[in-house]
């Protein structure tokens, strides 16, 4: 059994911490709408930004929590708002926009809602105004990739939106030379395959695509470095599938399709989000579903193992006969009810997120699985050059208590090989959100670069850019730069050496 060493800073907290890491209500301010665009140099820095980190980070997530102040019923209904931190010699640019969706220009116009949401918001008058309505609103909040001279908004039920990286202008819908096709969903969390054996040995981009049924059907999407899309291919599986992330591996893409059931019927009278229409299954196993990379490969192999739901991977990796996966896993579906306002969610009642690790036997169709990290964790991310390989370092969002559900207020290094964890907490003011690895030019290890990530400062309302020396989160933040404002939590994004500064 390994001992793991916890190290953690614990200097930030003053000697009246309270009880709890964080107060419920300076937790909800970072969920209230941002309605202005910015665009100004930050001056406001607390420590130096490293000189030799130049390149852009570009988040998205939900900007608004509201049309007009008619509330939305959860925060993954919310219009897409893209932020653009551009680091440049030692500076760093603030920009953010509005992803100029169809239907946030229509709601915009109109000062209301106009469309219901998949998580439950729903139009105005009650359930007659919305049932039978399926006409779903593509609010491109989930993540942001720049990729073959494309920047992508994305959301997973529908097309990405393409936009201008120089000025974060909406350019219009993307259907990468109409291999995608009107309304065809392309996922929300896409994968950089760091030397694909199919391209010999270049760089690409894997995706994917659920359209679920009664069978589903997922859809693989590679890319080459110029954003076309090389390969594309379907495969049905048995069941219902919820599947929000998946992982790769050189030879395969592994989804887990988690015990839910979909019964649409209050949904479809008007009643309900079809989100709110999905049921975990205590008892049902969760299905591993392992599709081959190459599409001349249709064999697809289902394993099974113990009930949980996962939303997102960290990695995977293949090792002589198993595919090795780890993931954040919870122990049932944390339900959106039609009733409920997710800004006064009980923390307490609610499972946590558990990074956990999946041995999978190709051979014997067996599954092992043990807890890496029991502490409250989301967000996993690593170094992009050991996508689909051995990797020894995982930067996490974590909650500030080493047990227990709580938001997130941390920032957690996991050193696989020896144990060793650090943590650096903002609590009890602060929360957490998706840490990014980058990795210092011509860097010898793993861990030798910066995780970006920002923080909400509930103190002032606004948000901090927090830049840690991945290979010390002890010391704490080299930089702090204090926004103007605040960002609401948002959700993904991804970092390119290229700098994007607004030119008009
Ligand atoms: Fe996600």
């Amino acid at each position: 059994m390994q001992t793991f060493k916890v190290q953690e800073n614990a200097s930030n907290f003053p000697s009246n911490f309270p009880e709890k890491s964080y107060n419920p209500h300076e937790w909800q301010g970072g969920y209230q709408s941002l309605k202005q665009e910015f665009d100004y140099w930050i001056d406001d820095i607390e420590g130096q930004i490293p000189p030799e980190l130049n390149g852009t980070l570009f988040r998205n997530g939900p900007g608004l929590l509201d049309i007009n102040g008619q509330p939305i019923h959860h925060p993954f209904d919310g219009d897409g708002m893209i932020s653009r931190i551009t680091f440049l010699n030692g500076r760093a640019h603030f920009r953010n926009r509005f992803v100029r969706t169809a239907g946030y220009l229509a709601e915009q116009k109109a000062g209301k809602i106009l469309y219901r949401g998949v998580f439950g918001t729903q139009k105005p008058g009650g359930w007659l105004a919305n049932a039978f309505d399926f006409n779903l609103k593509n609010i491109a909040n989930t993540n942001v990739i720049y990729w073959g001279d494309k920047l992508l908004a994305l959301w997973e039920a529908a097309e990405p939106h393409r936009l201008d990286p120089h000025t974060l202008e909406t350019l219009g819908k993307e259907y990468f030379d109409n291999i995608l096709s009107e309304g065809e969903a392309f996922g929300a969390h896409p994968r950089f395959d760091p030397s694909c054996q199919l391209d010999n040995g270049a760089p690409c981009l894997v995706n994917f695509s659920i359209k679920p049924g009664l069978s589903t059907t997922i859809t693989i999407f590679e890319l080459d470095t110029t954003g076309k899309i090389v390969r594309k291919h379907a495969h049905s599986v048995p069941g219902f599938a919820f599947i929000h992330d998946f992982a790769i591996t050189p030879n395969y893409c592994i989804f887990f399709q988690n015990p839910v059931t979909f019964n649409p019927i209050s949904f479809v009278l008007g009643m309900s989000g079809a989100g709110e229409c999905i049921k975990f299954q205590h008892h049902q196993p969760t299905r591993i579903i392992i599709i081959p990379r190459q599409p001349k490969e249709k064999k697809v192999q289902i394993l099974e193992t113990q009930s949980g739901f996962v939303f997102h991977h960290a990695n995977a990796f293949e090792q002589d006969n198993e595919i090795i996966i780890d993931s954040i896993c919870y122990e049932s579906l944390p339900e959106v009810e039609p009733e409920s306002d997710f800004r006064k969610v009980d923390f307490d009642a609610l499972k946590p997120g558990q990074l956990w690790r999946f041995n999978l036997n190709l051979d014997h169709k067996t599954v092992r699985q043990k807890l890496i990290e029991s502490r409250c964790c989301e967000f996993p991310s690593l170094h992009l050059q050991k996508v689909g390989r051995s990797h020894r370092y995982l930067y996490l969002g974590a909650a500030h208590a080493p047990s227990g559900n709580a938001p997130l207020q941390a920032f957690l290094k996991i050193d696989l090989e020896s144990g060793e964890r650090q943590l650096w907490s903002a609590a009890p003011q602060g929360f957490a959100s998706e840490p990014v690895f980058v990795p210092r030019t011509n860097s010898q290890h793993e861990d030798d670069g910066w995780v970006l990530a920002l923080v909400y400062d509930a103190a002032h309302h606004r948000s901090d850019v927090v830049i840690l020396d991945a290979r010390d989160f002890n010391q704490g933040p080299i930089a702090r730069l204090h926004l103007k404002h605040h960002i609401p939590y948002g959700l993904h994004g991804n970092f390119t050496f290229k700098v994007f500064l607004t030119t008009k």
